[in-house]
C-alpha cells in the first residue's frame, strides 16, 4: 500500500510558479526565450510557468533516460529525444521538475552549451540539495525539499501520480520511502 503525504499544496506551488515567472520576465525583459522541458516530469511545471512569463516564448522538449521503475538513479544519462529546433543564439531556459543528484542537468547543460545558445539557464521546481553528486545550481528554484521521494504535479513513481495537483511524499509500508 502506498501512502501519500502532502508536502506542497497546489496553492503553494501556484504562488511560487508565479514568482518564478515574474523573475524570468524581469531578467529577460525585451527579449525572447525558449523553454525546454525535460520529459515527462517537467510538463506540468512548464505549462504553468510559461503562462506566468510575459515575454515572447517558444517551447521545445527533450527526453533523457530516467530511473525507470526504480527510485534510484542509475548514474548513466542517455539522450532519448533531442530538441526539434536550433538553439543557436537563443535565450534557453531548461525547465526541470526536480534537481536531485544533478547528473541529468549536468549532462543536459553540457549537451545544450554545445548548441551555442546566447544564454542557458536552469529552472527547477524542486531542489533536493542534500542529494547532490554533481556541483550544479539552478538559476530559478521553486522549493528546496528534504531527501524524500516525492510525486505529483508531473513527478511520478513508475509513471503513476503525475496528475496529482499537490506534491506529495510517497511512503511505502516497508519503510523504504
Ligand atoms: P538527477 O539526475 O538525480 O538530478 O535526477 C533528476 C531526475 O530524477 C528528475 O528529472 C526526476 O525525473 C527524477 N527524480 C529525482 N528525485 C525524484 C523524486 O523524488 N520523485 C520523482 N522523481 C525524482
Ligand atoms: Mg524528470
Amino acid at each position: 500500500m502506498d501512502r501519500l503525504k502532502v508536502l506542497l499544496t497546489h496553492e503553494q506551488i501556484a504562488k511560487k510558479v508565479a514568482e518564478l515567472g515574474a523573475q524570468i520576465s524581469r531578467d529577460f525583459e525585451g527579449q525572447s526565450v525558449v523553454l525546454i522541458g525535460v520529459l515527462k516530469g517537467a510538463t506540468i511545471f512548464l505549462a504553468d510557468l510559461a503562462r506566468q512569463i510575459k515575454l515572447d516564448a517558444t517551447f521545445d522538449f527533450i527526453a533523457v533516460s530516467s530511473y525507470g521503475n526504480s527510485r534510484e538513479q542509475s548514474g548513466e544519462v542517455k539522450l532519448m529525444k533531442d530538441v526539434d529546433h536550433s538553439m543557436e543564439g537563443k535565450n534557453v531556459i531548461l525547465v526541470e521538475d526536480i534537481l536531485d543528484t544533478g547528473l541529468t542537468l549536468t549532462y543536459l547543460q553540457h549537451q545544450l552549451w554545445g548548441r551555442k545558445p546566447k544564454s542557458l539557464k536552469i529552472a527547477a521546481l524542486l531542489d533536493k540539495v542534500s542529494r547532490r553528486i554533481q556541483p550544479i545550481h539552478a538559476d530559478y528554484v521553486g522549493f528546496e525539499i528534504p531527501d524524500e521521494f516525492v510525486v505529483g504535479y508531473g513527478l511520478d513513481f513508475a509513471e503513476r501520480f503525475r496528475n496529482l495537483p499537490d506534491i506529495c511524499i510517497l511512503e511505502t509500508d516497508d519503510g523504504s520511502a
